[in-house]
């Protein structure tokens, strides 16, 4: 006689109870538990993991996490799915990407894995790690839920300090990619809905005291530094030796912050200098390279060390034909390099944070950036849940970025309607982030106010940078209507066209018309004669690098594809407009290199 569980006693109860994901909604995983990883030595978790789609969350209802191992003939009653046997992935991945029948899945899935530990010594702590998972990830490890993260494309650290055991342990986690009203991004986008652990997972050892945040920069003219320690601990040392910099910083509360007098060479796009920077406090040590550089306005001027500049750039999403929303270095230095090519010294990263190793590597590569949380379109804005998500995502950026010389202009929204909700909302946001880091812009793409033919949002009164995104000879036709919007327009701040562009299919569109390379080209062309003229537009990233992945777009030229991009989806093949855009910012930096 098959003796009931508590799990199989569960099972039948589950069948009622539409409750049953509300006690794994703590969001416990945010801004306040990530540990700063620079310079620390992981152990990487990447590889195989078993995998299970679980479209009604059956595994939350039947509490397959809390299954132990074991062969099926020796189990004692039914089940519908085994954590520890089945397919598996590769992590990180998109699921989308990996099978056919997992292109349009939304939903949850099922990751899980056994991972071995060493008995930890006395006062050790251990964190484990998700790069990026999109969109809700619960993390249980050997049966118990620890908690969970909103946010698609932003790190988040869970303490398993007392969770693993000597031995072997087993690390699930269950990734709900379902798009929702109250979510952020919400359930429309312009961008492929991927799914997964699609970022590295890392398990970090470190002592009783650990670093959780470290923050470097310049400011005031002096290099500031603030730090927050977790666990015992009356001070910590910084040192940048090529500054002479060799400091100890008291904490308390385990913060600390103090200014220290320095001349560094600055980073710039053109001189991308980076100083080595270390940090101690008892035990716990991590590392640093750091550019420093001023970034500001001064009337409708953007300005970098003191000297006004152009923003030419290019926007790109973190799209890929064969890996959906996972990236590489090579991937992320060939889209580098594309804009380098194209003359940048910009470029936008839409609309999430993009993986951490492309502002690390625009350090290195000069090149600047506008980094963004996906407020866009129409968010939730009177949820006060929506805000709070929106705010910890932001404040994750902030505080995985904020020691990137690269990154310039944080940007807190695109094109979202002007209401009330969305003002205060996105008043608070800009708050948040002045709170975070006074160092830099803020930005968001707003639209143009198509009634009164002029730039005009009330948000941009609360933000640095306005962004424009206005599609003039593509989605806006009467395209002498630009003009008009110039001449009406007196932002008393700096404006960049966060966006503008045309589709134009070089492989099955047509010879000319909508959708040809031809006219796409005109478009650029047309765009670039206009906007030169307009002396308070600081700036230009047009839409965009490269053809990316959407569901909503399905006409023959489209075929599932965006096809915007200056280059098709294949990153190799350039488009008329490409050369177009090239010719003008070669022009623009020859003018800006002689001053005339
Ligand atoms: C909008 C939006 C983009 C979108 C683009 C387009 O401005 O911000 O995300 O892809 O237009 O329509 O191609």
């Amino acid at each position: 006689m098959l003796e009931r569980s508590d799990i199989a006693e569960n099972a039948l109860q589950a069948l009622h109870d539409e409750a049953y994901d509300r006690p794994f909604n703590l969001q416990n995983l945010n801004a306040d538990t990530m540990i700063f990883t620079g310079g620390r030595q992981s152990r990487s978790l990447d590889g195989d993991w078993l995998f299970c789609v679980d479209l009604l969350d059956t595994g939350l209802r039947q509490k397959w996490y809390a299954m132990t191992p074991s062969r099926p003939e020796d189990r004692i009653e039914p089940w519908d799915y085994d954590p520890h046997e089945g397919e598996t992935v590769p992590v990180p991945s998109c699921w989308q990407m990996l099978k056919e029948k997992w292109y349009f899945f939304e939903g949850s899935a099922w990751y899980s894995r056994p991972v071995t530990v060493d008995p930890l010594d006395k006062g050790r702590r251990r964190f484990l790690r998700i790069g990026a998972a999109q969109y809700d990830c619960k993390v249980f490890v050997n049966g118990a839920f620890l908690g969970n993260h909103y946010g698609g494309s932003t790190p988040f650290c869970v303490e398993v300090t007392d969770a693993l055991a000597e031995g072997e342990n087993w690390i699930m986690l269950c990734v709900n990619n379902t798009r929702t009203l109250d979510r952020v991004p919400m359930r429309n986008t312009d961008w492929f809905n991927y799914g997964g652990v699609y970022r590295e997972v890392e398990l970090f050892e470190t002592p009783e005291t650990v670093i959780r945040d470290l923050f470097v920069r310049l400011d005031g003219g002096k290099i500031r530094v603030s730090m927050t320690a977790d666990g015992p601990a009356e001070a910590a040392r910084i040192e940048i030796p090529e500054l002479g910099i060799d400091a100890s910083i008291a904490l308390s509360g385990g913060q600390g912050e103090a200014a220290f007098d320095a001349a560094p060479d600055l980073w710039s796009p053109e001189t991308p200098r980076l100083y080595d920077v270390t940090c101690t406090v008892g035990e716990d040590i991590v590392r640093d390279r750091v550019g420093f550089r001023t970034v500001e306005r001064r009337g409708t001027d953007i300005v970098l060390n003191g000297k006004p500049l152009f923003l030419r750039g290019i926007s790109v999403h973190e799209d890929d034909a064969e890996t959906g929303k996972l990236t590489s270095e090579a991937d992320i230095r060939r889209r580098f390099e594309h804009a380098l090519e194209l003359g940048c010294n910009f470029v936008r990263l839409a609309h999430y944070p993009h993986h951490e190793r492309a502002p690390q590597i625009a350090d290195e590569m000069g090149l600047l950036l506008w980094e963004e949380i996906p407020v866009y379109w129409a968010i939730d804005f009177a949820n006060p849940d929506t805000r709070a998500d929106a705010t910890n995502q932001l404040r994750e950026l902030i505080r995985r970025d904020r020691n990137r010389a690269s990154v310039a202009i944080w940007s807190i929204g695109n094109e979202n309607p002007d209401t009330d909700a969305r003002l205060s909302f996105m008043r608070h946001l800009a708050d948040t982030c002045r709170a975070e880091d006074p160092t830099r812009l803020i930005g968001a793409a707003c639209l143009v106010n198509h009634r009164k033919l002029k730039i005009e949002d009330r948000l941009a009164a609360h933000i640095d940078v306005i962004g424009i995104n206005e599609y003039y000879g593509w989605y806006d036709e009467n395209f002498d209507e630009l003009a008009v919007i110039g001449e009406n327009s007196a932002p008393d701040r700096p404006v960049v066209i966060s966006e503008t562009g045309a589709d134009g299919d070089h492989e099955a569109g047509p010879e000319t018309g909508l959708f040809s390379v031809a006219y796409q080209a005109e478009v650029y062309e047309k765009q670039i004669a206009t906007l030169r003229t307009l002396d308070y537009v600081k700036g230009m990233s047009p839409w965009i690098l490269y053809d990316f992945r959407v569901e909503r777009r399905q006409n023959v030229f489209q075929r599932g594809w965006n096809r915007k991009g200056l280059i098709a989806a294949d990153k190799r093949t350039k488009k008329p407009a490409f050369h177009v855009l090239a010719a003008h910012y070669a022009e623009r930096r020859a003018t800006e290199e002689t001053g005339q």
